[in-house]
């Protein structure tokens, strides 16, 4: 059985309520918090045990002339344990390929990161039928040598058009790219790597779709980013997928 995870992507922004509040509330198995480089240190220091933390890219060499990268060796040095790759606005907004984010996430396994890597259609795509070509052929990409040396991979199917939209996909179209996104790492991954990969979804996921999602979407969790920046929320989220131990579901009572 793959682990469960509930992943907090910040991006560029810190949780209201200041990063000792949200990290002092949110004690699950499975959480892993993923601040700017700035605040990996702080997190990892103050993160609850059950709590690991995870940056939000890499550079895509290990070290070197490259003026406002961080390598993944580094990454590994302020007390993460896992590295998101190839997000959509990564991909969009800062034009990484296919090849790129093969590169990262050759150089995370080989700092022994876990790499959290994110797949997934543009609206376009999905409208002219290629959500699961486009999502199959960004897991061939990420076939790599290095993969034979990973404990584990995790991979998060994000639509591009369901981020930070209020649009989630439904839970039917999450069981379907599921299901595909499975089929393709069998395909193009080292048979027992795919077989414990945690597939998540990403994308506008809230407290009041998550229960639908566990219940219907066949994924691992969810990787957050707006209702992640608020404890309550993302504590709710938890609470969706199980995660609390009893006694802490005494004390929300
Ligand atoms: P969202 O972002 O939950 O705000 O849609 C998800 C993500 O970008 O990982």
């Amino acid at each position: 059985m793959p682990n469960r995870y509930l992943i907090a992507n910040w991006k560029m922004n810190l949780p209201p309520e200041g990063i000792g509040a949200f990290l002092g509330a949110v004690n699950a198995d499975g959480i892993v918090v993923a601040p700017p480089f700035p605040y990996l240190r702080e997190v990892a220091a103050g993160a609850p045990k059950s709590v690991a933390v995870a940056a939000q890219n890499c550079a895509d060499q290990p070290a070197g002339a490259f003026t406002g990268e961080v390598s993944a060796r580094m990454i590994r040095d302020c007390g993460a344990r896992f590295v998101i790759l190839g997000h959509s606005e990564r991909r969009n907004i800062y034009g990484e390929s296919d090849a790129v984010v093969a590169k990262k996430t050759a150089l995370a396994i080989e700092s022994g990161l876990t790499p959290i890597v994110c797949i997934g259609e543009n609206l376009n795509e999905r409208e002219r039928g290629h959500a699961m070509a486009v999502c199959s052929g960004q897991i061939a990409a990420l076939g790599m040598p290095q993969l034979a040396n990973a404990g584990e991979v995790i991979v998060a199917y994000e639509p591009v058009w369901a981020i930070g939209t209020g649009r989630n996909a439904t839970s039917a179209m999450v069981a379907e790219m599921a299901r595909a996104v499975r089929d393709a790492l069998m395909r193009y991954w080292p048979a027992e790597l795919a077989q414990r990969a945690p597939v998540l979804y990403g994308g506008s996921v809230t407290p009041e779709n998550a229960g639908d999602l566990v219940a219907h979407g066949g994924i691992d969790g969810f990787l957050v980013g707006g209702a992640s920046l608020d404890s309550k929320k993302f504590l709710a989220l938890a609470e969706s997928m199980n995660l609390l131990s009893s006694s802490q579901n005494d004390v929300m009572i």
